[in-house]
Formats: structure tokens, C-alpha cells, sequence
């Protein structure tokens, strides 16, 4: 399918959005990448296609355990032709380690463990948590079921829904990453709704950018882990001159690359591992 004809509708952080007809969009994953809420000027090579093909992989999966799509067509390696839905303004997290903004809260005495539970960094949760965040406004913010429903965003029973299908969803996650040497830490999916106010799930699944993925190998309790895929330019950006430990503010969108070919390529390999791993296909 050709996109340049099509109507572009506007551009998130990863994926370009065209209009796709009625009501179909058409995503254009990119290689773009991200480090420390800083926008970079480098690219991937394969990030797009990566994110594109698992998604599809993990919306295949979702369909055949019963769980609705906005899946509808991948016309190309990297570009996904989905149902247009009605956003549900929330982000939806799905926990399994104490880790992250969860960790600092519990240690703000914010947080009840499921019970069991190690009150460690990095520990395993005795039962996975789910959490509710708002996804339009400036930062995203934690808000309770409640708000959801003070705020007009879904009933009662429509939460529950989406919290059974989050939950279905970290079953099927977790037994590819428990298969491939894949620690699935925590991740964030999107809902959408149809004409008829049925509950879908949107956007991306299962990829790099919207799990937080440790190696089960390196795996050490009590301790900060290395993120799969982010690692690698991390610590560079942590040891470059200029950068200093001191990123641009959160937001900030450079213009001119400063990754080495070598932070590049590995990078890259390690979004075709990621693949390769968790759905045991060669990319
Ligand atoms: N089926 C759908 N119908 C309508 N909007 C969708 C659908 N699936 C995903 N979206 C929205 O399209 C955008 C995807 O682009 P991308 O992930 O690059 O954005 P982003 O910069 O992460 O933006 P955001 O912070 O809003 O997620 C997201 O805003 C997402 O909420
Ligand atoms: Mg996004």
C-alpha cells in the first residue's frame, strides 16, 4: 500500500499517523529513539519495523485468546493499517516487578505490596499490580479508578474489563519473555473505543518501547537493572563528554545525532534480538 497519498495526520514521539479512509489509520513506525525523556536525533535502523512486527505478533496472539484488536493489516514491514478508535485518556500499567515510579512510591509509603511480596528493589510482585495514569495531559499523572469514573471515562464495569484484558495480556507477554530469557518487568498498553463502546486495545504491544524488558540472566534483586534495549546508549550518553551526566531537559528534541556508528548498530541488534527472542522467529 502506498501512503504518500495519503492524508497526514499527525506525529507522536515513534510512529507517524496517516488517515486511512472512514475509519482506518495507517502507523508508520519510525526508527526514531528516545534516552532520559530527551527526543534524539539519531536512528535505529530496524527500530520501526521491530516495533511494527511485534506488535502485529502480539495482537495475532491477543486475537486468538480472545482479546479484541485495533489490528486490521501490517502492507509493509514497518507499517500498520489499524481501526481508527476513540481514545480512553488513560494509560494502563501492567506491574510485575516493584520497580520504576512504583519503587520510589512504596518507598514514599505510598504503595500496599500485594501481600508476600519482598519489600526490595526489583523484587517480584507476589501477584501482578495494575495501575491507571492520565495519558493527554502535560505529565502523565497516576489516577485512581474513581477519577476514571468521576471523569466520565469509563464505567465501573468497563474498568474491570480493562483490567481483565491487561491481565490476560501479561499472561501471553509473559510466557514469550519467560521463554526467551526475558524478564517482563512492567508495561503500558492503550484502549480505544468502537461506535458500539466496545473495549479495544490500541496502539503497541509486547515491543521494547512500551514493556520494560530485563535479561533474566543478569537479574539481581536488590539492585537497578539494566534495561534491555536502552542500555547500550544509556551508558554511553552517561560517559559522553558534553552530555555530562546532565541530559537536556525532559522534552527536549535534538537536531544533530550524536551516537557513534558502533552505539548505533548494536543498538539495533539488540531490537532484532529482542524480536527474535520473544517470538522465536528469525526477523
Ligand atoms: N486505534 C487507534 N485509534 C486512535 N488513536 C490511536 C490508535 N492507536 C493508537 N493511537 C494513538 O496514536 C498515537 C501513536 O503514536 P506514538 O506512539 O508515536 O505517539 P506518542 O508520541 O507515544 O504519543 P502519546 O504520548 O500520545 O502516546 C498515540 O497517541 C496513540 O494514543
Ligand atoms: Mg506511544
Amino acid at each position: 500500500m502506498n501512503y504518500l497519498g495519503r492524508r497526514f495526520l499527525r506525529s507522536g514521539k515513534v510512529k507517524d499517523i496517516y488517515d486511512a479512509g472512514e475509519d482506518q489509520l495507517l502507523f508508520v513506525y519510525t526508527d526514531r529513539l528516545s534516552s532520559h525523556d530527551v527526543m534524539l536525533a539519531d536512528k535505529v535502523p530496524h527500530k520501526g519495523e521491530v516495533l511494527c512486527r511485534l506488535s502485529a505478533y502480539c495482537f495475532t496472539n491477543c486475537s486468538a485468546s480472545g482479546i479484541e484488536t485495533h489490528l486490521i493489516d501490517v502492507p509493509d514491514q514497518n507499517k500498520m493499517l489499524v481501526k481508527k478508535l476513540f481514545l480512553i485518556p488513560i494509560e494502563v500499567i501492567g506491574r510485575n516487578y516493584l520497580y520504576g515510579s512504583y519503587w520510589k512510591r512504596f518507598q514514599c509509603g505510598e504503595v500496599t505490596l500485594p501481600e508476600g511480596t519482598d519489600p526490595v528493589l526489583a523484587a517480584k510482585l507476589s501477584e501482578p499490580v495494575v495501575e491507571f495514569t492520565t495519558k493527554l495531559e502535560a505529565k502523565d499523572r497516576l489516577i485512581t479508578e474513581q477519577d476514571i469514573i468521576s471523569y466520565g471515562w469509563l464505567k465501573p464495569e468497563e474498568i474491570e474489563q480493562v483490567k481483565e484484558i491487561t491481565l490476560k495480556l501479561n499472561e501471553l507477554m509473559s510466557k514469550d519473555s519467560k521463554k526467551a530469557g526475558i524478564i517482563l518487568a512492567d508495561f503500558k498498553v492503550e484502549f480505544g473505543k468502537d461506535e458500539a463502546d466496545k473495549i479495544i486495545l490500541i496502539d503497541e504491544a509486547e515491543t521494547p518501547d512500551s514493556c520494560r524488558f530485563w535479561d533474566a540472566s543478569k537479574y539481581q534483586p536488590g539492585k537497578t537493572q539494566e534495561s534491555f534495549d536502552k542500555q547500550i546508549v544509556r551508558d554511553y550518553l552517561e560517559r559522553m563528554k558534553g552530555w555530562d551526566k546532565k541530559p537536556p531537559k525532559a522534552g527536549t528534541k535534538l537536531t544533530k545525532p550524536i551516537l557513534p556508528d558502533e552505539i548505533i548498530q548494536k543498538t539495533s541488534q539488540r531490537y532484532i534480538e529482542a524480536y527474535e527472542r520473544l517470538t522465536g522467529r528469525k526477523f
